[in-house]
């Protein structure tokens, strides 16, 4: 192994998968609901959710760097990395990790908001007969706007890895693309894919189990 090649991944693999998965899934669940296609936007609403929430799991069992315990800092060290550019690990920043965190919340709450929306003629999201009108009608509303405050937070998000990469000088594209980069390398070796595996699997089945027990329509023909 030469002097450059990292020893271990700075991003392992879910982490980088799960990333760019999820970023495919913005233009297709717009595209799909401009469309009218509720079918399938609800898939790619269902893989969002799940990859999300994988993630999340992801930031307990995972891998050094994808752990929140690597990259969730508290206010000390956020300031002390505005002011000195102090940071005590080479995954996320304290800026970053906070930033990383806010953008799953808005996915988390489109998702969900999303199961409780209906286009009110063709397409119930699974869990719209769960809750009452009023409950339904605000998800619904939230379902719209949300969208955009993900779009303009997703745009702050490039615009910010642009200026890292470009303006600093620092390598974010490559290690979020290949694992690493020299001098951008994981601090541990990486989790077992298995292990990834097994948590998609899990909250996949638990999906399934919430939207099988969820109430079905009341027939309106009798
Ligand atoms: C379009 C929707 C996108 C969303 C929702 C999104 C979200 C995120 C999230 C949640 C993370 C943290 C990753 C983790 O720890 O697992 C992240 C990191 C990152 N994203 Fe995105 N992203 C999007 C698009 C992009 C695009 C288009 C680029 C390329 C310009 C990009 C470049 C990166 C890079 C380089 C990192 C690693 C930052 C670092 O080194 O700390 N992202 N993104
Ligand atoms: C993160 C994932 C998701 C994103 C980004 C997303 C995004 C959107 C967008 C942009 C619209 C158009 C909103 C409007 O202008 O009215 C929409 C509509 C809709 N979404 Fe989602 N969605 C997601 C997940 C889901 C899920 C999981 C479901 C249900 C299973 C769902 C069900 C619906 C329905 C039923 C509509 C149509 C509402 C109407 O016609 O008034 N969405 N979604």
């Amino acid at each position: 192994m030469s002097g450059t090649e990292a020893r271990h991944p700075l991003w392992d693999l879910p982490v980088r998968l799960s990333h760019w998965v999820i970023a495919l899934c913005l233009p297709a669940s717009w595209w799909t609901a401009e469309e009218g296609l509720l079918e399938l936007h609800a898939w790619v609403g269902y893989t969002v959710l799940s990859l999300v929430l994988a993630r999340l799991a992801w930031g307990i069992f995972g891998s050094p760097q994808a752990r929140f315990g690597d990259f969730l800092r508290g206010p000390r060290a956020i300031i002390a990395y505005l002011r000195e550019g102090r940071r005590d690990t080479p995954g996320h920043n304290p800026l970053g990790g906070w930033s990383a965190m806010t953008l799953w919340g808005l996915l988390l709450v489109q998702a969900v908001s999303g199961l409780y929306n209906s286009d009110g003629i063709l397409f119930d999201g699974p869990l719209y007969h769960a809750a009452g009108d009023a409950v339904t009608d605000k998800l619904g509303a939230v379902h719209a706007w949300l969208f955009n405050a993900i779009l303009a937070f997703v745009g702050l998000h490039i615009a910010t890895v642009a200026w890292y990469q470009w303006g600093r000088g620092e390598q974010l594209l490559v290690p979020m693309l290949r694992g690493s980069a020299p001098g951008r390398e994981g601090t541990g070796p990486a989790a077992p894919l298995w292990r990834a595996l097994l948590i998609l699997d899990l909250v996949a089945l638990a999906l399934l189990a919430i939207f099988a027990a969820a109430p079905e329509p009341v027939s309106s023909w009798w």
